[in-house]
Order: C-alpha cells, then structure tokens, then sequence
C-alpha cells in the first residue's frame, strides 16, 4: 500500500475558514508519502525526518498526549478513523514542515487513506481536520485538509467553508506560484490562532454571521466607508479590525478568484498587497520579517504580488510571478489532491 497527500498553499483569504467564508488554496506537488501494509494491533510509522517512530495504539485515547510530537497528528487520524487493523510503514515528505504549507494536514490525510479510508474527499477533510484539533488544539478550519484531499491539478480550489463548495479556478500557463521560507518557525501558532478565532466569535455575537454581511456583496466589503459602518456595532477597536480583516478578505478571494478566471493579471497584484496589509494591520498575524519578505519580491521586477500564506506568525510567503522572475523558494505548480499509489 502507498498513498499520497499534498500540502498546499493558499493564494488568498486567511483567516475567513473558520467564520465560514471564501478561501483559493491549491494542493501543492510537495507533500507526504507512505507506504506500508496493514496489520497488527498498534500503527506504527517511522520518518526519515524524525528521530522516533510513532507508535499508537489502535485504542489510543489521548492524541495530544503522545510522543514524540509528530506521533499526535497520527494519533488524531487512529482516534477519529478507529481503523480495526493496525499498520507498519514508513513516511516520507517533500514538504517543510511547520513552514506554513500544511505538513500536518498532508501526513493526517496520508494517514487515514493509509488507514483504510473510504468515503468523499469532503468525508476525508472533516475526519482529518478534527484528527488535527485533537491533536494539536488548534480549532482550526477545514481549508488545509480539504486542499489536501480535493487538489485539482493545474487549478486553484475556490472553497465556501460554509457550503463547503469546491469549484477550481484554473492557474494561468503565464502566472509562477512561489513560495518563500521567511525563515520564522511558528511556534507560537497554537495560542494566538484560538485567540483571533475567539475575537470573531465574540464579534459575531454582536454583528450576526460575518459571512452573511459580505461574502456575496463585494461591492460592499471592498468600500471602506460601507466596511465602517458594518463593524460600527463593535464597540472595541481591536474587534472593528478583526472583523474588518475578514469581510473585506472574503471580497478579495470572490474578486481574485473572477480575475484569475478572465486572466486579468494585473488585477491580482493589488490584492495580495492588500490581503498583505489587512493580515498585517487588522488581524496582526504578520512579522516584520515577513512584511520585509513581501517587500523585497514585491520590489523585484515580474513579480505580479505577494503576501504572506497561512495563519502567519512567521511561515511562508507566497508569491505570483511571471514565468522566471524569481529564482527563491519552492517553484510550486497546482496538484491532484490524496491518492492511492497502489
Ligand atoms: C491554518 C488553519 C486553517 C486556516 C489558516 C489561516 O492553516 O489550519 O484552517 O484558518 O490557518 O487561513
């Protein structure tokens, strides 16, 4: 048995999965492997990245708890996916890991196919994003793993996390999608990412679904002065500027993902510069380091844009170039999702 999970690295909308918006990731041609056979009463895999196998129990009970630390997101996908034999293989990956390109998704997704999963690509992301929450804590959204089991070579994924729609957006034969390592692990992820889900939860108490107030009225969420009045209701300033990240976010993947299909490519750099600064300034999940990274390839001649990708804290920036322009980080092309190798 071999199977096949890709990260992946979204173009635009962060931060909008977990208020059920719009989100353009695309499954990645780097990602995890692992081959094996079934049996036995515990899973046991073993990575040349890491210096310990994972082992886990078939009746393991408390993912977070496991050791070494990758054995977790192992654990999270036995504990959801209760698999009734056990496994022994080996994990590969081409992927860096806690860069910002999903490695936890890729090896919880190549893991419950590993396992025996059967069901949709959708079926396959909500089992592996709860896998995740177990094991890491994290309340995440569902758009790292549903780019990992729906990738669609050659397109970019656009995702409502409310509806959970896929529609892929083809990625143009002229645009290069880049990534760049700021260098900054992202350690500090955990905490900070259930705090901003927190804010918008708590502003979502005062405004009503945020996805409701924008996400099929661009128009509105693109007008600063429209944007205003929709947050007026939130008396603290720092909820204005959440929830202002996340509606005008959503406004920007609907009107990206329109340019990207009419080839409009100059249309798309002023939106990642703007996805960039609201990140940076509304929801503060950037670094200077990575606002220094964005301004450097921005600066750097057939660069269509850039803006940092993921939950931020430090990571990966992405960037749309014309074919060439920049020789750094990973040259990353639009991939199939999860697959079974043989
Ligand atoms: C992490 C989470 C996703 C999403 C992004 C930010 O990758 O796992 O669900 O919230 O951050 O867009």
């Amino acid at each position: 048995m071999e199977v096949f999970a890709p990260g992946r690295v979204n173009l635009i909308g962060d931060h909008t999965d977990t208020t059920g918006g719009l989100v353009l990731p695309m499954a990645i041609d780097l990602g995890t492997t692992i081959s094996g056979r079934a049996g036995g009463d515990r899973v046991v895999l073993r990575s040349a990245e890491e210096p310990d196998p994972a082992v886990v129990p078939l009746d393991v009970t408390e993912p977070a708890a496991m050791e070494p630390g990758w054995a977790r997101y192992v654990a999270g996908v036995v504990a959801e996916l209760r698999p009734s034999a056990g496994f022994d293989g080996n994990v590969t990956t081409t992927l860096p890991v806690g860069a910002g390109l999903s490695s936890s998704a890729a090896l919880e997704v190549a893991v419950a196919l590993a396992l025996g999963f059967e069901g949709t690509a959708l079926d396959l992301a909500h089992l592996t994003r709860r896998a995740e929450q177990q094991a890491s804590g994290v309340p995440c959204g569902i758009m790292d793993q549903l780019a990992s089991a729906a990738g669609v070579e050659g397109h970019a994924l656009l995702i409502d996390c409310d509806a959970l729609t896929v529609d892929p957006v083809p990625v143009p034969d002229g645009v290069e999608v880049r990534v760049v390592h700021s260098g900054q692990s992202r350690t500090l992820a955990g905490s900070a990412y259930a705090e901003r889900t927190a804010s918008l939860a708590e502003a979502e108490g005062v405004l009503g679904p945020l996805r409701l107030l924008a996400v099929d009225r661009p128009e509105v969420a693109l007008d600063s002065a429209a944007v205003a009045d929709l947050v007026a209701p939130l008396t603290d300033p720092v909820l204005r500027r959440r929830a202002r990240h996340v509606l005008t976010e959503n406004a920007r993947v609907r009107v990206f993902a329109d340019a990207l299909r009419r080839l409009d490519l100059p249309a798309l750099g002023p939106l990642l510069a703007a996805s960039h600064t609201s990140l940076r300034d509304d929801f503060e999940v950037s670094t200077p380091v990575l606002d220094a990274l964005v301004e450097r390839l921005v600066a750097t001649p057939g660069v269509l844009g850039a803006r940092l990708t993921g939950a931020g804290f430090g990571g990966c920036v992405v960037a749309l170039t014309e074919p060439g322009a920049l020789e750094e980080g990973w040259r990353v092309h639009a991939g199939p999702g999860a697959h079974r190798l043989a």
